[in-house]
This record gives C-alpha cells, sequence and structure tokens, in this order.
C-alpha cells in the first residue's frame, strides 16, 4: 500500500511535477523537511518522534529545522491525528533552555491543540548534577489536530479493590448517603509513564545501540496502542534505529520511518529485518 506523493521531475523527457507512490513499511534516508513536502497532506494517524534537541548529542552535524517540521507536521495529519513530540532540555551553565516549551508553544501556533503534556520518567538515571535533583524526565508532549479520533486508553489496576461503603451523592439537608458498592478493578493509567532505559531497558536488540539516543519500545508501543488501530499510518521523520517502526510493524499498523543519516537508516533497517520486512534502503 502507498501514498500519493508530487515529485518535480527537474530534468529529461517528462520534466515538471508527476504523481509516484511513497511506498509505506519502508525507512528512507532523507532530509525530513524534503521528504514530507512530498507527502500528500491529511494522510498520516500517528507521528511519534524525538527530534534532536539542542544539539546535545552530534547527529553526524545533521541540520535541524524545527519549525518547518512543524508546519509540515500539522500538513500531513490527519485530522484527529496526533503527534508525540519526545523531548527534554539542555543544561548551560546552570540554566534550562527550556527548548521543549519554546517547541511546544510553537506546534500550538502552527493549528495543533495541546492534548496533554506527559511525562517520561526514566527508571534508571544515566546522568547526575552536583547542585540539583537528579533529572529523571523528558516530556511527552501529545498534539493533536482537533478532536483524537482514537483513544484505546491502557488501563492499570487499583490499588483498592472489593467491597466498600461509597458516597454516592448528597441528601437535601447537605448530609452524605452512603450505600455499598464494589470498587473498579482498572483504571486508566495516570500520564506520568516510566520506562528502563539502555540495553535489556529500551531494547534488547544490540544493534539499536549504535545509535546514540534510542527510545523504550514500550514507550512507542504504548502510544501506538493508545492513538491507533491496526492498518493506520504510524510516521517517525527522524526514526534514528527505527524503534517508532519497530513496533508499528509488530502491532500490525503501516509505517514510513525516515532519518537523515545513512548509518542510522542502516541500523534501523537491521532491526525491521529481524521481523522480516525491507530489504534495501530506499531514497
Ligand atoms: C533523538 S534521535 C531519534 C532516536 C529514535 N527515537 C530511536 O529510538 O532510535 C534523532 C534523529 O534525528 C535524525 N535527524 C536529525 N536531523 C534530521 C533531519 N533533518 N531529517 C531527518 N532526520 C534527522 C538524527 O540523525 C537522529 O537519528
Amino acid at each position: 500500500m502507498g501514498l500519493k506523493c508530487a515529485v518535480n521531475v527537474k530534468e529529461g523527457k517528462g520534466a515538471g511535477k508527476k504523481e509516484k507512490m511513497i511506498k509505506t513499511n519502508n525507512i528512507y534516508l532523507s532530509d525530513c523537511v524534503s521528504f514530507m513536502k512530498r507527502m500528500q497532506g491529511d494522510c498520516v494517524d500517528l507521528t511519534i518522534t524525538s527530534p534532536p534537541y539542542d544539539n546535545l548529542r552530534n547527529y553526524n552535524g545533521y541540520h535541524f529545522q524545527f519549525e518547518e517540521i512543524a508546519k509540515q507536521l500539522f500538513r500531513i495529519t490527519k485530522n484527529g491525528g496526533i503527534v508525540i513530540w519526545v523531548i527534554g532540555d539542555k543544561i548551560n551553565n546552570g540554566d534550562r533552555t527550556l527548548t521543549s516549551f519554546k517547541q511546544a508553544l510553537h506546534f500550538q501556533k502552527v493549528g495543533f491543540n495541546v492534548h496533554d503534556v506527559m511525562i517520561y520518567k526514566k527508571k534508571n538515571t544515566p546522568f547526575m548534577r552536583s547542585n540539583a535533583y537528579t533529572n529523571c524526565y523528558e516530556f511527552m508532549f501529545v498534539f493533536s489536530k482537533g478532536k483524537p479520533k482514537t483513544f484505546n486508553p491502557i488501563l492499570t489496576e487499583t490499588k483498592r479493590q472489593g467491597r466498600e461503603k461509597l458516597v454516592v451523592n448528597k441528601r437535601a439537608d447537605g448530609i452524605n448517603r452512603k450505600v455499598w458498592g464494589i470498587l473498579k478493578e482498572e483504571k486508566t493509567k495516570t500520564n506520568i509513564w516510566e520506562y528502563a532505559v539502555g540495553l535489556h531497558g529500551s531494547t534488547s536488540d544490540k544493534i539499536a545501540f549504535k545509535h546514540p539516543a534510542v527510545f523504550p519500545e514500550k514507550l512507542a508501543e504504548d502510544h501506538i496502542l493508545s492513538w491507533t488501530n491496526e492498518g493506520d499510518l504510524v510516521f517517525d521523520p527522524m526514526c534514528g534505529s527505527g524503534t517508532t517502526c519497530k513496533m508499528a510493524k509488530l502491532h500490525n499498523r503501516r509505517y514510513i520511518g525516515i532519518d537523515i543519516s545513512e548509518e542510522y537508516c542502516k541500523i534501523a533497517q537491521e532491526r525491521l529485518k529481524v521481523a522480516g520486512i525491507q530489504k534495501k534502503l530506499l531514497h
């Protein structure tokens, strides 16, 4: 299955604009902005991505056009579709950049709703500061294009279960009325999600760690299950080692992953190959 895509043909007989298909279930080697410009509008159900924030790591020195990325993401997201933007802040001489918030405000400016601000809490924390508490989280901004069209809430066991006398309403005289009721066994998870990171935390795929910033497979999986259904299109414009794509594939969603680095695209392909998927790198 593919997506319609406009391509500029600059030379030769058929010079001009042509339409071609972008195949889903592939990793593409490209700058994400130029790739998204080729994609048709309103076609992506869910984007899960983590940008190279504040040049914290030098991903082979590639340029990052944030504002254009936000604009294109809005254009290609379906009505009711979601973008999960996973980001932390760098600390410059004791001063947090707050790039995360600046970017969230910009997503609002281009038309997204800030549907939720979730926390990705790390169970194990590799970086320490001597004069502040150890940072153990990143943000997961949940941007929606209009009202989310899909929400399959992940449930968690309640702490207190069984029979209890519950307050049901106030009587006219202002006194609470109590009746026997059954406490719920499950409730919707909170918006702080906790994951172990690193090898055997984020993933057990050793190959993934040739990339410097792999996020947890379970994080991608939890968002995919929450915001999409089988057959939906999941997109990662900066897919790194391919975590989002791998989890989309495993849950019978279609996927497109893009990275500007050939080295990282090959890592992603290698991970996906284990699940028996893509054979050669597309451009
Ligand atoms: C934080 S990493 C993503 C890691 C990924 N979530 C994973 O689990 O492996 C950010 C990625 O963005 C890629 N990148 C940076 N600029 C890009 C651009 N303009 N277009 C596409 N990818 C880009 C980098 O090569 C890097 O792999």
